[in-house]
């Protein structure tokens, strides 16, 4: 297994624990940087002073799930402003409108000239990362997701040029997240681990950070959801998150992504909520096809995993216990739309091909009525 050819990209620094944020613009200067600008969701634009920036900094808001009129926007305030350096504060959201801007603000290229894979050019900006949820890992990689509004896809990008310099891990910023996104993101992240680890391309090297992010989460989700101040679990969580997003570059995710995207893109639910929905039912789903691997996952999040029907079961109780509401219906999905929700699931072979269990249209239109 270990012969299987592999890249992994890192960015150039990370620093993580707490109260690393408080010295970012003193960094900044350290590094003859003095133009930032900053990509906030509404929430961080509102705490510059916690990274050390003077108040009137540039900085521009984004949208949750970001589409490509959001990102046109940042991006026309950014060409104006002519930063230096790009800072992403925030989730995904912010993370992935920082990445485009950073490869978009010196040239006058638009969105579709690099969207897709490895077609952004080289960027003169410094590129910093700081998330303030532990849930996609955006900080760790290389792709930026936006949504089509006309077609309510989700377009991924990647490329080299759009990997931080420098991430910052802070749980001091992550004290904030109400428990309920604490929840969902936090089961993003493990997805994220759990379908690189059982993926039909895992690879040793990436099942290490992917286990031990399971783990992390296994000790620490309930943790920081049921203490939001808990700074252990949560620079616990974000370590998980990083490692999750590290998952994501060479292996990537699976079904459990695949059938949680029409939620977000159909149905407009919060890619944490969409994944988190769905994670029991691929977990289960694929259980008899990754056998030893899901006994380990099982192990690390304190599950029996017996067989498909009772780890369906405990999965959803081990969610419910973060809180979660674990029903498609009653977050307004429509039971009338699963089928389309199936068809279009169906369709995203990037993620499902490597699913470890070949699913049928019937087998996904399944999991969401078990779901429902
Ligand atoms: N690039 C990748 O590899 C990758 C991977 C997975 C998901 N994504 C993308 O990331 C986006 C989702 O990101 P997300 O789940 O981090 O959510 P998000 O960035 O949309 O943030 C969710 C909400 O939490 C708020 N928030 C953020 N930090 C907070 C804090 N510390 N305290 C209080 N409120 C806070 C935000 O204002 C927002 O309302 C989606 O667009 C998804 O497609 C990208
Ligand atoms: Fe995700």
């Amino acid at each position: 297994m270990l012969e299987q050819p592999i890249e992994l990209l890192h960015p150039k620094r990370l620093l993580s624990g707490a109260g690393q944020a408080a010295g970012i613009a003193a960094m900044i200067k350290k590094a003859g940087l003095g133009r930032p600008f900053v990509i906030a969701d509404s929430f961080n634009t509102k705490r510059l002073d916690y990274l050390g920036l003077k108040q009137g900094t540039a900085c521009h808001p984004v949208a949750p799930e970001p589409d490509i009129d959001g990102l046109n926007a940042t991006l026309k305030a950014a060409r104006d402003a002519r930063p230096d350096v790009i800072i992403g504060f925030g989730g995904g959201s912010a993370m992935d409108v920082a990445k485009l801007v950073a490869v978009l603000v010196d040239n006058v290229l638009d969105f579709e000239d690099i969207s897709g894979p490895a077609r952004a050019p080289a960027r003169k900006v410094m590129l910093l990362q700081i998330p303030t949820t532990a849930g996609t890992g955006s900080e760790a990689g290389t792709r930026a997701l936006l949504t089509e509004a006309r077609t309510l896809r989700k377009i991924a990008t990647e490329s080299p040029h759009m990997l931080a310099d420098i991430v910052v891990l802070d749980p001091e910023l992550t004290v904030s997240l109400p428990s309920a996104v604490t929840a969902t993101t936090g089961i993003d992240a493990l997805a994220h681990c759990v379908e690189a680890f059982t993926s039909r391309r895992a690879h040793p090297m990436i099942d290490a950070f992917a286990l031990h992010g399971i783990r992390l989460i296994g000790r620490n989700l309930v943790r920081a959801v049921a203490d939001g101040g808990d700074r252990d679990a949560r620079a616990a969580m974000l370590l998980a998150s990083y490692y999750g997003g590290i998952c994501l570059g060479p292996v990537n995710t699976t079904a459990g992504h695949a059938v949680a995207y029409p939620l977000g893109t159909r149905h407009h639910l919060p890619h944490g909520l969409a994944n988190a929905l769905i994670f029991p039912h691929t977990l289960a789903a694929n259980f008899a096809f990754c056998r030893d691997k899901t006994v380990q996952i099982c192990q690390a999040l304190g599950l029996s995993g017996q067989d498909e029907h009772r780890l369906r079961a405990e999965a959803m109780a081990w969610c419910e216990k973060l809180g979660m509401n674990m029903r498609l219906g009653a977050h307004g999905v429509p039971e009338d739309d699963l089928e389309h929700m199936a068809a279009e699931a169906h369709a995203i072979r990037r993620l499902l091909d490597f699913n470890p269990r070949d699913l049928s249209r019937n087998d996904i239109l399944s999991m969401y009525r078990a779901a429902y």
